[in-house]
């Protein structure tokens, strides 16, 4: 992964034809259209609806019908929901063409463009379409960043929370000098890292998902962003399982951020239904629980599911409307 400047970006859109790129970035960044002229480029649409099958095969026969070949490298423009869509149609174009990315939100930057997991959203939930399919390289423009809204930055932040908690490196860059380029790119390396022992999360890479437990289950549930998600999921997940010294850790983090979401009642028989969907819970009953011991020490920890709940009933109580 390399940090560019923005002419850089501009200049590196002479190396590729075929380009996916987020509608709003096109708008925003007018300085991108005069290079992608003569280009063949899909403008997608990004949310979480449109990250479909139907976008995605709308795509696919936009490339092939302008004479896509295998040694063509897509290049992918924007959030999370561009880049899933974007790797996804890299990686099933002609049984899998190349790709890069330039991600343009903070989320994308330090999580969601790294490591290959790509896919879109079936009708009965989120990712469940997918593949692994790395990109060749991943494009770090801060630029982009300020044009972000309030929201969407904030969402990025949720997710950051969760590396601090991974490696003691994003801990003290957060706490020394807030996000900077070099926290992102640590973020983005830390990531990079385990994915390099683990692309299809047979053990290590299972730590990635650090509050993504409940994360994904009050994402559904409450429907919100999802780094705001995984910061309520992680936050939870301390709250029950970690010591008091990690949660002061955690309040620290959020006020060095400046993040305090707002979440509300959860209703208990939603989540409970998306918690028992979730696909990291094994056929077993059993759930892998990833536990934070100390600042970048994790284990994973498998629990009966039945446990799980009875905990989450007994610790959490009063985020709940049952
Ligand atoms: N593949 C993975 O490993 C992985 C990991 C985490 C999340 N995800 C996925 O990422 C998605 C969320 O992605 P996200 O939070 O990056 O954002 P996003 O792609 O959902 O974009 C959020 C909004 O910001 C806009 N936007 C993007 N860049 C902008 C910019 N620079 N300036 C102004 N507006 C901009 C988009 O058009 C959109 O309206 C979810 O679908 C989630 O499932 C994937």
């Amino acid at each position: 992964m390399k940090t560019i400047n923005f002419e850089q970006v501009i200049t590196k859109l002479d190396e590729y034809k075929y380009i996916i790129i987020d509608k709003n970035i096109y708008e925003l960044y007018s300085e991108l259209r005069p290079p992608l002229t003569h280009k063949v480029v899909y403008t997608f649409i990004a949310t979480e609806r449109n990250k479909s099958l139907k976008a995605y095969e709308e795509a696919l026969e936009f490339f092939i019908s302008n004479n896509i070949s295998r040694d063509d490298e897509l290049l992918v423009i924007g959030g999370g929901i561009t880049s899933d869509l974007g790797g996804f149609v890299a990686a099933t174009l002609l049984r899998g063409i190349n790709w890069s990315v330039m991600p343009t939100t903070l989320l994308a930057q330090i999580d969601a463009s790294i490591g290959g997991k790509v896919g879109v959203n079936s009708s009965y939930g989120k990712n469940l379409i997918g593949n692994f399919h790395l990109p060749q390289a991943v494009y770090l423009c801060e630029k982009f960043l300020t044009t972000l809204d309030k929201a969407d930055y904030e969402s990025g932040l949720g997710e950051l929370i969760k590396y601090a908690f991974l490696s003691d490196e994003v801990y003290k860059l957060i706490m020394d000098k807030k996000v900077t380029n070099d926290l992102i790119k640590c973020c983005a390396e830390y990531k990079q890292s385990i994915v390099d022992h683990d692309l299809r999360e047979g053990h290590a890479r299972k730590v990635l998902n650090l509050g993504h437990t409940l994360g994904h289950a009050i994402e559904r549930a409450k429907d919100i962003p999802h780094g705001v998600a995984v910061y309520w999921g992680l936050k939870l997940i301390l709250e029950m399982y970690a010591t008091k010294e990690i949660n002061n850790y955690f309040n620290d983090l959020s006020s060095r951020l400046g993040l305090s979401f707002e979440l509300g009642l959860i209703d208990w028989n939603t989540f409970e239904k998306h918690l028992l969907k979730d696909k990291k819970i094994v056929a077993s009953g059993k759930i892998d629980l990833i536990l934070v011991e100390e600042i970048g020490k994790v284990q994973i920890s498998s629990k009966r599911v039945t446990e799980f709940i009875f905990d989450i009933k007994e610790k959490l109580h009063e985020y709940f409307s049952f």
